[in-house]
């Protein structure tokens, strides 16, 4: 088709090229030129800085980067819970303008109700779905028995270990039904036994349902045993830096040799971007140490405490 930009004839105002429509809703998640900023009192902080990023139906893809570097507020701004400043963010072409429940997020803490039982936890996703009683609970144990915990059913989140509890969380986001899963350092706070087994049980799931996933973590070993793509995020300003294509053979796990020997690769360049942190930090202690010299200890404390929030 001839590319021409076609005149409404009622509005007299351009249509989009049908190349660029097409283009657009390809991609589950498109990004452009996204711009995020925040305000405190040391002034207006950019934290995001014209990010692009397209992911396709069904793509596992892993963001990682030093803390501070934004990931959490790229995974909030694609859920609808953090709105750009500027640039354009769509799902399946359309503007994603809130959170929805085409898109679960799961949080480092299973947030599960703790008066309700596993079971009912998931149940709860399913409220408006299914009507049915009896229907609701046997796919809540449907979804349950994905994450291997059906036998848990009646027991309450103090009842289980971390893992189930992610694992119940997981469930109900499934129930869900979303279109896109994203999970915010869902493992960080768990052993690393337990962290290993649910990497391949997520890697079970996702190839099971076919979702999409969106995974945020630290933990570059993970990364790479996990995602279609590794992005890796960069700070000041926060964007994403490279992208690695992983193509090893799944189930993948951590302690398989191809897998550590691309996440030392991308540790390498992770490593730059830590070494950026910690000399920008360290340049700014000293400007405040000489500030605090001409009698203003206060401002020392107060500043410290601010950049320590940042970590590494
Ligand atoms: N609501 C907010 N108000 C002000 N600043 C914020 C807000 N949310 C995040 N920030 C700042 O934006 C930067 C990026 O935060 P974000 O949580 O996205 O980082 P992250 O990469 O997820 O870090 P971590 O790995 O530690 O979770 C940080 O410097 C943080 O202090
Ligand atoms: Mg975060």
């Amino acid at each position: 088709m001839e590319v021409t930009a076609l005149k409404s004839a009622v509005f007299d105002t351009p249509i989009p090229y049908p190349e660029t429509v097409e283009a657009a809703t390809a991609h589950k998640i498109s990004l452009k030129d996204i711009n995020v900023r925040f305000s405190s009192k040391q002034g207006v902080r950019s934290v995001l800085e014209n990010v692009n990023l397209n992911i396709n139906a069904g793509e596992f893809v892993c963001l990682v980067g030093p803390s501070g570097c934004g990931k959490s507020t790229l995974l909030n701004v694609i859920a609808g819970l953090h709105r750009a400043d500027s640039g354009s963010a769509l799902k399946d072409g359309k503007a994603i303008t809130g959170p929805g429940p085409d898109r679960a997020v799961i949080f480092q803490e299973a947030a599960l109700f703790p008066w309700l039982s596993a079971v009912q936890n998931v149940e709860f996703a399913l409220k408006s779905s299914i009507r049915d009683k009896k229907a609701r609970r046997a796919k809540a144990l449907e979804y349950l028995g994905m994450v291997h915990l059906a036998r848990f059913a009646a027991s309450y989140p103090h009842e289980l270990s971390g893992g189930m509890r992610q694992r119940v969380a997981i469930a109900r986001a499934l129930a869900l039904n979303p279109d896109i899963l994203l999970m915010d350092e869902p493992f960080a706070a768990l052993d690393a036994q337990t962290r290993d087994i649910l990497l391949i049980e997520v890697q079970r799931i996702w190839q099971e349902t076919g979702k999409t996933i969106i995974f945020v973590t630290h933990n570059v070993l993970e990364a790479v045993a996990l995602g279609d793509r590794v992005l890796c995020m960069g700070v000041r300003p926060g964007c994403i830096r490279q992208e690695i294509t992983v193509a090893l053979p799944r189930p993948r796990a951590v302690e398989e040799p191809e897998t550590a020997r691309l996440a030392k690769r991308i540790m390498t360049h992770l490593r730059s971007e830590i070494d950026k942190i910690v000399q920008e930090e360290s340049d700014h202690a000293a400007r405040e140490l000489a500030l605090a010299g001409d009698g203003d200890p206060d401002r020392l404390r107060h500043t410290t405490a601010n950049t320590m929030g940042d970590g590494i």
